[in-house]
């Protein structure tokens, strides 16, 4: 991606997944019967017939759903800036004041307002780059929208492209204003020209729009890698993982099986220092309020994002250094090498970093700090930083190291 629009893109590093929908309601459980499988796929997984799932709609009520505060946390605490809301998921339900189809959020529910309308204007009022999520191949109320492990071969896949993917597509991409990304999910057996059908209307539509690798056929402005995949190494293409915080996207209430704040905070580096973006997921519950865990997460890693932004934003994939270290994560900019620093340490020691230093510093409050490049005994080249008494007993801090030559140099181990 060189074109300037997709600069953003490249640059952006961590954004928030919204996964909101009628499946929010049931929470994990429908007639006493818990799915086992991510709760956002219950009408599939339980086997719930079409017209019981719409009845859904009549009790969406959302009335603690607030976009301005959620677009306000996500930009200010928690250091994000690209926002992804699913519009319509494999349930088939618009979350917004759709007209090619009454099965939407404003029509159909108590709640009865255009949420992504909300949500648009407040990414405008915070500087959020807006990407809306849309499965343009799964969809189980639609009699021809494909379903994964069902016999589709009867289905008139044509009709539902004609009748209510592209016309819905249109709306989104006309109705409002400027979408930063189009966020295509489970492409199933959609050919190529299908997909490339998709993307020349998104092309048309709104040319600045970047597509998501889930477009298929490869024909995606990036890859987007499993869910909660990470690539254990930087790829040659721009990159982002799809991320949840616990295990589920849509709100479940019976999982409790959440990340802690310093697992989310080394992944985030990890894909960061390999070139990836890191988008994370909250699933608003019926009512439409964010899990409180999810909220106490975000804010931990939003602190250390907000303050050591320097080090995350607009940093680029780097060589990957040859050591495992447990106490430290790096990343960098062109000249500037970054030790974020996890655990405790005497010294920063970077054995093996070939690099002559001109200078090192504390990110968050720009204080030089001693530093150095030397042989040792064993001949090869090492790399220090001298910490203050202080800081030798602090965790979660970065130390930038300016280098005379554009990217870090790191020699293969060997002797
Ligand atoms: C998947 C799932 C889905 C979720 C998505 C997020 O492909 O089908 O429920 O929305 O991944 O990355």
């Amino acid at each position: 991606m060189n074109d300037r629009t997709k600069e953003w893109f490249s640059e952006v590093r961590y954004g928030l997944f919204i996964h909101w929908g009628l499946y929010a309601l049931l929470g994990g459980e429908y007639q006493g019967e818990k799915t086992d499988h991510i709760a956002e796929w219950i009408m599939n997984h339980l086997n719930i017939p079409v017209e019981e799932y719409r009845k859904l709609a009549a009790s969406f009520g959302g009335e603690d759903f607030c976009p301005r505060e959620i677009v306000r946390k996500a930009k200010e605490d928690w250091g994000m800036g690209y926002l992804v809301f699913t519009t319509k998921h494999h349930e088939g339900f618009a979350m917004w004041d759709s007209k090619c189809s009454d099965y939407n959020v404003v029509k159909a529910t108590p709640y009865g307002k255009d949420v992504l309308k909300e949500l648009k204007e407040a990414c405008e009022e915070y500087g959020m780059k807006l990407g809306l999520y849309y499965s343009q191949a799964q969809d189980w109320d639609d009699p021809n929208g494909l379903r994964y492990g069902s016999d589709n071969s009867g289905k008139n896949f044509r009709k539902y492209l004609d009748e209510k993917c592209i016309p819905q597509l249109r709306e989104l991409l006309t109705g409002y204003g400027e979408i930063s990304l189009l966020w295509f999910d489970t492409p199933m057996e959609m050919t190529r020209e299908e997909s490339g059908e998709l993307v020349d209307l998104v092309r048309s539509l709104q040319p600045g729009c970047i597509i998501s690798g889930r477009i298929g056929n490869e024909l995606g402005d990036y890859l987007t890698t499993g869910d909660n995949f990470i690539p254990a190494w930087p790829l040659e293409r721009d990159w982002e993982v799809p991320a949840t915080l616990n295990d589920n996207w849509g709100y479940n209430r019976y999982d409790g099986n959440w990340k802690k704040a310093e697992d989310i905070l080394r992944l985030l580096l990890k894909i960061v220092g390999r070139g990836g973006n890191y988008l994370l997921n909250i699933g608003p519950d019926e009512r439409g309020r964010i899990p409180e865990e999810s909220i106490r997460i975000l804010d931990e890693v939003g602190r250390y994002v907000k303050e050591n932004g320097e080090a995350i934003y607009g940093t680029k994939k780097m060589a990957p250094y040859p050591y495992d270290l447990n106490w430290a994560l790096l990343t960098a900019k062109d000249y500037k090498l970054y030790v974020h620093v996890l655990k405790p340490r005497m010294r920063i020691e970077l054995l093996n970093m070939a690099n002559q230093v001109k200078r090192a510093y504390l990110v968050r409050d720009k204080r030089e700090l001693p530093c150095g490049s030397r042989n040792i005994c064993e001949g090869d080249p090492i790399v220090e930083v001298e910490l203050s008494e202080e800081l030798r007993r602090e965790t979660g801090y970065v130390v930038c190291i300016e280098l005379v030559e554009k990217e870090p140099i790191f020699n293969p181990i060997r002797g």
